[in-house]
């Protein structure tokens, strides 16, 4: 076992992933392991969320992006979709977000959102526009099926009314009509809840990250194991269908 120093003593500073994505997983079962309602869990998933954002700026990471609410997660149980729904509106404290220098985004379905929430989080997203340090990206409402349909409509749109030539499409084509369009790209996902699966999250934004999955329950996940995360990242070779000699020669600036 290491503590919190040594693990972040052994990150490479150099090579800290410049976007991390996370599946917050698990906050219903934390709730029931200890007797307490779901929408415990999900209080206390709050307060991973600033541990977590403060881990990430500690550490220089400059995108996070955080999967709070799925397009799926509508099927739950009404009160419970009503306590997220409250949960998130009561997260959206200006004065943290401006403490930290953080730039907030909103990716996700948000016409769905009860008028409240969408007004507070697209408010937010406007007075935290010129924050400087991390951009955090919050998933609400969101699918990659959803965002991915957006574009496929905004596509036949545009080449229906001429201004798109279907036979000379390219992926940026695509790329620049998805709710991310202009974000680099997670190098790192990390799903914590034990699930081994990535629930219609960023399928094509993560087409190439490396993926980490861990068992703790998100209430219970902190800094030590978000360092642990990437430095289990920072000891992967990344070698984008190339070989690693390849790799290698790469990373002494040698053309391939
Ligand atoms: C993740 O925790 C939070 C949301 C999906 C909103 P869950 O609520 O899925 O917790 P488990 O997976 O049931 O434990
Ligand atoms: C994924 O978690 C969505 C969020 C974390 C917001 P779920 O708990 O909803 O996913 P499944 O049901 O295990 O696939
Ligand atoms: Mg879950």
């Amino acid at each position: 076992m290491h503590n919190d120093t040594s693990i972040s003593s052994r990150l490479d500073p150099a090579r800290i992933p410049s976007h991390v994505a996370i599946i917050m997983d698990g906050n219903g079962r934390w709730a029931k392991a200890r007797g307490l309602d779901r929408s415990q869990g999900h209080q206390q998933g709050v307060e991973t969320v600033h541990t977590i954002t403060e881990a990430a700026i500690t550490l220089g990471v400059k995108y996070l992006t955080l999967y709070a609410f799925s397009t799926e997660n509508w099927n739950r149980p009404d009160a419970e979709v009503a306590a997220l729904m409250s949960l998130i509106l009561s997260s959206m404290e200006e004065s943290l977000f401006m403490k930290n220098n953080v730039r907030l985004l909103i990716i996700g379905d948000t016409s769905r959102l009860p008028d409240g929430v969408r007004e507070a989080v697209l408010r937010l997203v406007e007075r935290t526009a010129g924050n400087t340090g991390l951009t955090e990206i919050i998933a609400l409402s969101y699918s990659s099926k959803w965002e991915l349909t957006e574009a496929a409509r905004a596509i036949a749109r545009d080449a229906a009314a001429g201004r798109l030539d279907p036979d000379a499409l390219t992926e940026d084509d695509i790329e620049c009509r998805l709710a991310t369009a202009g974000l680099p790209h997670p190098e790192l996902l990390i799903r914590t809840g034990g699930e081994l699966r990535l629930s219609n999250y960023l399928l094509w934004q993560c087409a190439y990250s490396e993926l980490y999955f861990c068992d703790t329950y998100w209430p219970d996940f902190g800094r030590e194991d978000f360092c642990r995360a990437i430095l289990d990242y920072q000891q992967r070779e990344r070698r984008f269908g190339k070989t690693s000699e390849q790799v290698a020669d790469g990373a002494l600036g040698i053309a391939l």
